[in-house]
């Protein structure tokens, strides 16, 4: 069974550190036999939510086309930027409309429960962007994920990359790629 696997950031700022850094963690679980689709959550419809608006106007386009890709997926993987020692806005509001009930009247919490999820982060700073992964273990749990214990925090992230993307560091290196190694490991495992 091929184990699919969709990542995302909760950055999309050009040259974003988190980007590379899921690129990097997206790679370990393609050679470990998953198919993982990268999206860009620049390119969803994804105003702020607002209980008013969907009411009146139902679910935007985006939020729709995410939820179908959630349900096609099997598990998570997120790269979660800190901002002020949480995660990102960008991240809890794609969270927050994904929950809500789909067009088929399903709820959209089931789009994330029974499965799992690995998370990395990256930050100039010498934390890396933990306290970001410790709130969204926080809410992933809430919602059903398995968040696996494999992580990775990348201090200063703004000297960490090589030209091509790569961490200079081959131990860093190799730690990312086991993080979505053992993301597509654990998802065999539950046979999810
Ligand atoms: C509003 C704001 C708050 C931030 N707060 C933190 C923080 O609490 N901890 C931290 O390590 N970095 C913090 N940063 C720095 C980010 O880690 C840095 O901008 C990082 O490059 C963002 O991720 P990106 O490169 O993927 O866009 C903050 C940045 C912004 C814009």
């Amino acid at each position: 069974m091929t184990i699919r696997i969709l990542a995302f950031c909760g950055s999309n700022r050009r040259g974003s550190f988190n980007q590379q850094l899921l690129k990097l963690a997206a790679q370990g679980a393609v050679d470990t036999g998953a198919e993982v689709k990268i999206v860009q959550l620049a390119e969803f419809e994804l105003p702020i939510y607002d209980g008013d608006e969907e009411l009146q106007h139902g679910l935007p386009k985006g939020v729709i086309a995410l939820q179908e890709l959630f349900a096609q997926h099997d598990g998570f993987l997120i790269a979660t930027p800190e901002y002020n020692g949480g995660y990102t806005a960008l991240l809890k509001n794609v969270i927050d409309w994904i929950s809500r009930p789909q067009n088929n009247g399903i709820l959209g919490t089931a789009l994330f429960t029974g499965k799992v999820a690995a998370l990395v982060s990256a930050s100039p700073g010498l934390l890396g962007g933990l306290r970001s992964q410790m709130s969204m273990r926080t809410v992933l749990d809430k919602l059903g994920v398995l968040v696996i214990p494999n992580s990775f925090a990348l201090s200063s992230a703004h000297t960490a990359f090589d030209d091509e993307g790569h961490l200079r560091d081959i131990t860093a290196q190799r730690q990312v790629l086991a993080v979505g190694a053992a993301l597509t490991q654990a998802a065999m495992k539950l046979g999810v």
